[in-house]
Formats: C-alpha cells, structure tokens, sequence
C-alpha cells in the first residue's frame, strides 16, 4: 500500500483511532518482521496524535528492551517488574498512569514524561513485548486509549 496516512486531525480522538486502526492493519498485514511492523506502528502513532513519546521494548530473558521508538532517546533496559513497564509485563495487563509520579518506581527516562500508558503485547498467550505510550500532560490517557491500543497490539506478531 501507498504509506499516505488519512488522519482525520481535529475529530475525537476515538474518531482518530478509528480510522487509523485499517490502516495501520494494512500496513503490518503481510509484513512478517516484528521490527518494521514496530517501527510503523510507532510512527503512526506520533503523526496521529503527537505523542511525547511512544515505542516498544521487546522481552528478552528477565527484561525489557528497547525496541522501535518515536520520541526523545529513552532507558534500554527494564528489569521484570520494575517501573511502568516491567509491572505491566509482570501483571500481564494495561496500565493507565494519570500522573508518574504517584507511580511507586515509575522510570524517569526524561522528567518532561507526565502520564503513561502500558499495553502488553501477547504471542499465544505469552507477553513478548510492551507499547509504552508518554505524555507531557497530566491525565492525558484513558479507556479509550488502552482500548484502542490493546487493539493495535493484536497487530504485532
Ligand atoms: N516510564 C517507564 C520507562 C520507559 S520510558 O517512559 C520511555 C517505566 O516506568 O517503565
């Protein structure tokens, strides 16, 4: 397909999602590497919405590890169960952080991140990976996103 995107800025934001979810499928559909499926996802995410920050970091053994990103450079690795991150992976389910720094051992890859979002991404039941979503706002996610995110996830493979 044509790498165009057709974001309908100025519409809700579920709107958006909405409309970025069929793209988004026809861009990774018959793309079988994770990285560049990873990498677009991430891309479109940030054209959409302008996100602070957003990226993946790949499981591998007992941690978290950097993987395709958008956004100012960022902590490598996280161990299971530390931070945002690593407690997502460890409880196998999203995490919405209105404000981090109420997050008891949240990470602070850049002081300017003020609320997150965690998805954990699963292979046949298993977590592989994390989209981590940050923002410069206070409070700036909710179900909307995680529900819309856990969606984008299904992508990855
Ligand atoms: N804040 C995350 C670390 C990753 S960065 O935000 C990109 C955490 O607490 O796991």
């Amino acid at each position: 397909m044509a790498e165009d995107l057709d974001i309908p800025y100025g519409a809700s934001k579920e709107e958006i999602y909405k409309a970025l979810l069929p793209q988004l499928q026809a861009l990774t559909e018959g793309e079988p590497d994770l990285i560049a499926n990873m990498a677009n996802i991430t891309s479109v995410l940030r054209e959409a919405f302008g996100f602070f920050w957003v990226g993946f970091y790949r499981v591998e053994g007992d941690r978290l590890v950097l993987g395709p990103f958008q956004g100012p450079p960022a902590c490598t690795r996280i161990i299971y169960g530390r931070g945002v991150c690593g407690t997502a992976w460890k409880d196998g389910r999203t995490l919405i952080v209105p404000d981090v720094d109420k997050f008891p051992g949240h990470i602070a890859c850049s002081s300017l991140s003020r609320s997150e979002v965690v998805v954990p991404v699963r292979n046949n039941g298993l977590v592989t990976a994390v989209l981590d979503v940050d923002s410069d706002r206070l409070d700036h996610f909710d179900e909307i996103d995680a529900f819309y995110l856990e969606k984008i996830c299904t992508l990855i493979r």
